[in-house]
Order: structure tokens, then C-alpha cells, then sequence
């Protein structure tokens, strides 16, 4: 197969700079909670990469659960209007819930799930994302947890994709325009 290498312009976030955020974060997480149980939710497929290294930074008891959700209608993720293609297996009544994405871009996806969420009577709803591009924000998300702000270009790697290639990247880069123009 063809190397990834070629399909990038410039790497944004080593692995190791990701590794040491996730840790940083991971220690701050402990100390919020304070020995409260967590329920950390990821959100397929992105959220993928960074649930299994930032849980693995945690000394603590949590349950991982998962959703995945998809976007549709004619204006896609635009619209806002978001499906679930796959529920949480558990009841998050009266549990601390972490959300774990990769990215927050639109808000759109954060902004629906934390109200979903909150409407099943979580005891709190918190989100950490690794990266958050606020020029792209259409809606504010309280994000209580952010690993990196980046600039508003097609970063892939670590759980992101393009057209579901390249999330097993082990940075976060910046895609070559040559790629999808
Ligand atoms: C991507 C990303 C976030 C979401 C962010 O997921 O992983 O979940 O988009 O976009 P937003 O802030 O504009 O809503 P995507 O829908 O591409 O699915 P995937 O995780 O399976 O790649
Ligand atoms: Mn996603
Ligand atoms: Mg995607």
C-alpha cells in the first residue's frame, strides 16, 4: 500500500506531545474527581485512539462505554441533527460521565450529545477533547478539558480521518491539499 508520508504537508502534534498532554490531563481528572467513579464515554470512531492511551494514564476505577453517531440530512453535520447508529450499553443515571472525543470542529456532534446526555439524568456531563478548532466553532461547547487548540485546517491522524484513512497515523498532521483537491 501507499505510504501516508506522502499524503501529508506538515505534522502538527508528535505522539509524544499528545502522550504527555493526555497524562497532564489525566492527572488533573483524578484530582477533580476526587474519587468519584467516572463513566468515560467514547465517541466512535475518532474518540478511539484517545480513550486507550488517556484511560491508560488513570489510576483510578472507570467503565468505558461508547456511542457512535452520524450527522445526516441534506446539509450533513451542518444541520446539526444528529443520529445514533449505536447507543450506550449502560445506564448513565446518577453517573459522573466523561465524554472522550478526538475533535471538537463544528460543536455540532458535542453540543447534541451533551444534551442527550443530560436528558438521561447524568449526576454531570464533562467533555475532554484533545483538539478544538475554534475558528471552525458554530456553537459554544463548555469543553472542561482540552488537550490542543489548532488551527482550522484538515488534520487526520491519532482516531481522524479523511473518507476513513488515516487514523491509524501515530500523529496528528495536517493533510496535503493534493489529497482531496
Ligand atoms: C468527527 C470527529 C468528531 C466530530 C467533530 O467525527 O471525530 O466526533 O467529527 O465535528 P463537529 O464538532 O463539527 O461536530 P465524524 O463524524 O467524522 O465520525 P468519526 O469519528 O467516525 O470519524
Ligand atoms: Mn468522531
Ligand atoms: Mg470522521
Amino acid at each position: 500500500a501507499a505510504d501516508i508520508s506522502d499524503d501529508i504537508s506538515e505534522v502538527l502534534l508528535t505522539e509524544e506531545q499528545i502522550h504527555d498532554k493526555l497524562a497532564e490531563l489525566a492527572t488533573q481528572v483524578v484530582a477533580d474527581y476526587d474519587g468519584r467513579e467516572v463513566v468515560l464515554v467514547g465517541v466512535l470512531k475518532g474518540a478511539v485512539m484517545v480513550m486507550a492511551d488517556f484511560a491508560r494514564h488513570l489510576p483510578v476505577h472507570v467503565s468505558m462505554d461508547w456511542m457512535a453517531v452520524s450527522s445526516y440530512g441534506a446539509s450533513t453535520r451542518s444541520s446539526g441533527v444528529v443520529q445514533i447508529r449505536k447507543d450506550l450499553d449502560t445506564d448513565i443515571t446518577g453517573k459522573h460521565v466523561l465524554i472522550v472525543e478526538d475533535i471538537i470542529d463544528s460543536g455540532l456532534t458535542l453540543s447534541w450529545l451533551l444534551e442527550n446526555f443530560a436528558s438521561r439524568g447524568a449526576a454531570s456531563v464533562e467533555v475532554l477533547a484533545l483538539l478544538r478548532k475554534p475558528d471552525a466553532m458554530k456553537v459554544e461547547v463548555d469543553c472542561r478539558y482540552v488537550g490542543f487548540d489548532i488551527p482550522n485546517d484538515f488534520v487526520i491522524g491519532y482516531g481522524l480521518d479523511y473518507a476513513e484513512r488515516y487514523r491509524n497515523l501515530r500523529d496528528v498532521a495536517v493533510l496535503a491539499p493534493h489529497v482531496y483537491s
